[in-house]
């Protein structure tokens, strides 16, 4: 390019005729957000980012919980071409962190004051040795239970089940009458999310916090953990035969449409029913799984800025600002289902579900019960995660025996941490 067509260039982009050079003003998001609810979720921060002129390049991975997103971004990374930010839970922003493949938003959270806003659980995995690497979007509850009034009333169920025994004596009764009671889709994930809430509903905070996030042998082997097991061994007699492989929006789907009384399921579930324009709270019923009253296991979306060119910057802080933002935030958050990662957001505009999200959190973090969720990458490094993983989901889909379980997983797990 000659100077003098480099110069005119430059001059029509400060005047605004032309953009400038559209990688620089481009950010390419690597997300696993393809459900109803999730990719409405997407929107809300494409539009936030395209009104200050920076275009978004999708590159959305189909498949929740993010498995598949995993592969492909490490795939990106180590080909020497990330994109300029990752959706990831936690544990895996300090594994990229600890790669040095991210870059450093401290400028900008400094500007904009994150360290007062994000709450010190959220920050401990936002900040890799002091430095904030990543933004946080979001913070998830995985251990609600999702149920359809009108399904409950129809079969004799006053409300949600708010005890064990409850459970399932409804769910023996939704069965005998020939309702589904349980909607379930059988991914290694999605078991993992029934098998931590019931961790924590059955044992209490301080079971979980021994079991899992200490994985303390004791604990991991002891009566309770196998009540537990007993525990996923009835609740696998209440979900349908087709429940193998199926996606957890379609579960959710089941619950809305009736043909089912109840999902276990994180609160983007409550990002399917906003979609289906329902009223979370009112059309479709959330209640804590039983015994979770008290504790709040939490997963926080976040979007990791890799290291990308200096012409990328500008693009990748404008997206790392957006992202806390409070309007956003607020915006966000009541498409997605989850409760903002800004504690400065009121809870004024957020329905039933999230005003209750909201004050549990807060309340959690004064009482010690505030803790990472495994099945969602904040309780557990991926590897130690997987242990867990895999024998829940062995267990689930054969007739193992709650005993064979416990001592199965006390094996894998301390083969995971060496
Ligand atoms: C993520 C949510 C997502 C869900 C299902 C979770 O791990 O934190 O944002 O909606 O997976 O895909």
């Amino acid at each position: 390019m000659n100077r003098y067509f480099k110069l005119s260039l430059l001059a029509a982009a400060s005047l605004g005729l032309i953009g400038t050079a559209q990688a620089a003003d481009e950010v390419e998001v690597l997300h696993w957000w393809t459900s109803g609810g999730e990719a409405a979720a997407v929107q809300v921060l494409k539009e936030d980012l395209e009104s200050k002129n920076v275009g978004w390049q999708d590159m959305a991975v189909a498949g929740g919980g993010g498995d598949a997103a995993r592969t492909t971004l490490k795939t990106r990374v180590t080909a020497g071409d990330p994109p300029t930010a990752g959706q990831m839970l936690g544990m895996a922003v300090r594994d990229w962190a600890e790669q040095g493949s991210l870059g450093n938003l401290n400028e900008i959270a400094a500007t904009e004051g994150w360290e007062d806003v994000v709450p010190s659980a959220v920050k401990a995995f936002a900040k890799y040795e002091d430095d904030w690497v990543a933004a946080p979007v979001n913070i998830h509850r995985p251990h609600w239970v999702w149920s359809n009034p009108q399904v409950l009333a129809d079969n004799g169920i006053d409300a949600p089940p708010s005890s064990w025994e409850e459970f399932n004596a409804a769910a023996e009764k939704l069965q005998a009458n020939g309702v589904i009671p349980l909607a379930h889709g059988g991914q290694p994930w999605q078991d993992a999310t029934i098998f931590e809430a019931v961790v924590l509903g059955l044992g209490g905070a301080d079971f979980y916090q021994k079991s899992i996030i200490e994985a303390d042998e004791e604990a991991i082997t002891s009566d309770t953990m196998k009540a537990v097991f007993d525990q996923m061994r009835t609740m696998r007699g209440f979900v349908d035969p087709n429940f193998s492989g199926r996606d957890w929006n379609l579960a959710t789907a089941m619950v809305l449409n009736g043909e089912a009384a109840m999902q276990i399921m994180g609160d983007w579930a409550k990002g399917e029913i906003v979609a289906a324009e329902l009223i979370p709270g009112e059309d479709i019923l959330c209640s804590l799984v039983p015994g979770t009253e008290g504790s709040f296991l939490f997963n926080t979306d976040f979007f990791a800025m890799f290291n990308v060119g200096d012409d990328k910057q500008a693009a990748q802080m404008q997206l790392a600002s957006s992202i806390l933002a409070p309007g956003f935030q607020e915006t966000f958050n009541l498409t997605k289902g989850s409760i903002p990662a800004n504690m400065q957001v009121s809870d004024e505009n957020f329905d039933l579900c999230g005003q209750k999200s909201m004050a549990d959190l807060k309340a959690a973090e004064s009482a010690g019960t505030l803790m990472g969720s495994l099945a969602h990458g904040h309780g557990q490094p991926s590897a130690v995660q997987a242990a867990y993983v895999d024998v829940v989901t062995e267990h689930f889909n054969s007739d193992m025996s709650s005993e064979d379980a416990v001592q199965k997983m006390a094996a894998a797990v301390a083969d995971a941490q060496f």
